[in-house]
């Protein structure tokens, strides 16, 4: 592929604003209590950091990785996971925090990997989703923007571990 430069298709501005709203969602839903924010290494740190300092309430924060992905931009459609949690989940109220749900893949397996240690509630908040090309069912509790089927960057998303700083979020074209 020809790198041209991205062109934008958020805002960091939209991202941010958006960002707020959701965390103000999150804290009229849920009871009183700690919440365990659960990002998807490494493209979710970005909206975790932001997120998170979008919640009043107490939060708790940690991290999981998993690989579908390759250096490309096609899922392998397998997961395994390549980091746990440092901690427990039992009887928590556990959000997981993604980037960006393609296929549902991943989404799909982590809950199912997560829901057998028996946190009180889990749920999902996906900065973007792409519906188009959902191949396994995932419930969102929370979405930022529902985008097109295109590959985008930026705000933690690469391409082949590039882009994950631009402060926008930018469709990758040929
Ligand atoms: P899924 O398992 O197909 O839902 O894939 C989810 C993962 O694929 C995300 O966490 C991203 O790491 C990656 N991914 C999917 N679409 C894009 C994209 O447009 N840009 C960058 N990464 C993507
Ligand atoms: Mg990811």
């Amino acid at each position: 592929m020809t790198k041209t430069s991205p062109r934008i298709l958020l805002s960091s501005e939209e991202v941010q604003a958006r960002i707020r709203e959701l965390g103000s969602q999150i804290d009229r839903d849920y009871p009183t209590g700690t919440l365990y924010l659960i990002a998807i290494l490494k493209g979710a740190c970005f909206f975790l950091a932001d997120l998170a300092r979008a919640i009043q309430r107490s939060v708790r924060i940690d991290f999981i990785g998993t690989s579908s992905y390759g250096k490309g931009k096609s899922s392998s459609g397998e997961v395994k996971l390549t980091k746990d949690l440092d901690i427990s989940i039992e009887g928590a109220d556990v959000l997981i925090v993604e980037d960006i749900i393609d296929t549902g893949v991943t989404l799909n397996y982590l809950i199912h990997v997560l829901q057998q240690r028996r946190p009180r509630s889990i749920r999902i908040a996906a900065l973007l989703d792409k519906p188009s090309r959902r191949l396994r069912p995932v419930d969102v509790a929370y979405t930022g923007f529902q985008i097109p089927d295109e590959f985008v960057v930026g705000y933690g998303l690469d391409y082949a571990e590039e882009y994950r700083n631009l402060p926008d979020i930018c469709v990758l074209e040929e």
